[in-house]
């Protein structure tokens, strides 16, 4: 799959959000290995803290259905359909470098058109923890 193709996948999921809280809505788009591709949007919860990133909602999945090497994740972000730049948080950052340092896609909006920021996770995850 292309990078556009992944980023139009995570704007699809993004619409699933469920977000009553931030009303920050997140989506991820995660290509495997195998070529499938596993999407996770966030999902927040009356208890704040033990909300979902969209990012772990696909990895999840993903992992959960016997797949453990990956390529390249896309994600997209804002309230309802505007798309600002999303990168993902800390926590995300290190549950996916657990499965490699795969490709990151941002996708933003920018005078209507969606454009894409791309990016080693090394790079946003430099001197990375792992056993
Ligand atoms: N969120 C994600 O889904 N991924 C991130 O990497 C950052 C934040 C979600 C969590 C929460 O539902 C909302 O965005 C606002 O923080």
């Amino acid at each position: 799959m292309t990078d556009v193709e992944i980023i139009k996948e995570a704007i699809k999921i993004k619409k699933k959000a469920h977000a009553p809280y931030s009303h920050f809505k997140v989506g991820a788009a995660l290509l495997g290995k195998s070529g499938k591709l596993y999407t996770g949007c966030n999902i927040e919860c009356s208890s704040y803290g033990i909300s979902l990133c969209a990012e772990r909602v696909a990895l999840v999945k993903a992992v959960s259905s016997g797949e453990k090497e990956f390529i390249k994740i896309a994600i997209v972000g804002g309230k309802e359909d505007e798309l600002i730049l999303c990168p993902p948080c800390g926590a995300c950052r290190q549950f996916l470098n657990d499965f490699g340092n795969i490709k990151v896609l941002l996708g933003y909006q920018e005078e209507n058109k969606i454009k894409c920021k791309k990016y080693k996770l090394s790079e946003l995850l430099p001197e990375s923890f792992g056993l």
